[in-house]
């Protein structure tokens, strides 16, 4: 079955990775401090596309009461989401230790749409934090409760 990101997050994060890329090309300080934050992201990034947005992918389904044997492959995903949640929530920590100097620089340098993407990608962060993180370890944990035991392989 194909797990696939639900668009409006697919579009929003292709949309900062590229407003991030933008930063890094700003001059001096402001490009260096957005360098630093882009080598923090994206592996991050990465991660987020592979094990935790992927899994959201099945909200709407499962809302609408369809479940099919098909959707514990999600397992492998958001079980590995939930392994490496502590790990994604400290990049979070040192994603955001970047941004705040990014957003210093930024405003040293009157850059207010860097400072502006700095905000955003904040909230960003928090969304993910605060609902998107959590949605996804409660579709595995539904899949699985409603597929029951797994049979042995
Ligand atoms: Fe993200
Ligand atoms: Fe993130």
């Amino acid at each position: 079955m194909d797990l696939v990101i639900p668009t409006s997050l697919q579009r929003e994060h292709e949309a900062l990775h590229e407003e991030l890329r933008r930063a890094t090309q700003a001059d001096g300080e402001v490009g260096e401090a957005a360098s630093a934050l882009a080598r923090l992201m994206h592996p991050h990034f990465v991660k987020e596309d592979q094990i935790a947005l992927p899994p959201l992918g099945l909200l709407a389904a499962l809302a609408r009461g369809e479940v099919s044997t098909a959707m514990a492959e999600v397992l492998t995903l958001t079980d590995r989401l939930e392994a490496e949640l502590p790990a994604m929530l400290q990049e979070h920590q040192a994603i955001i230790g970047a941004l705040q100097r990014l957003h210093e620089a930024a405003t040293r340098a009157g850059r207010a749409d860097i400072v502006d993407f700095g905000r955003r990608l904040m909230d960003h962060a928090r969304t993910e934090e605060e609902v998107m993180y959590p949605a996804a370890v409660l579709v595995g944990r539904y899949v699985r409760l409603r597929l029951g035991p797994t049979p042995q392989q």
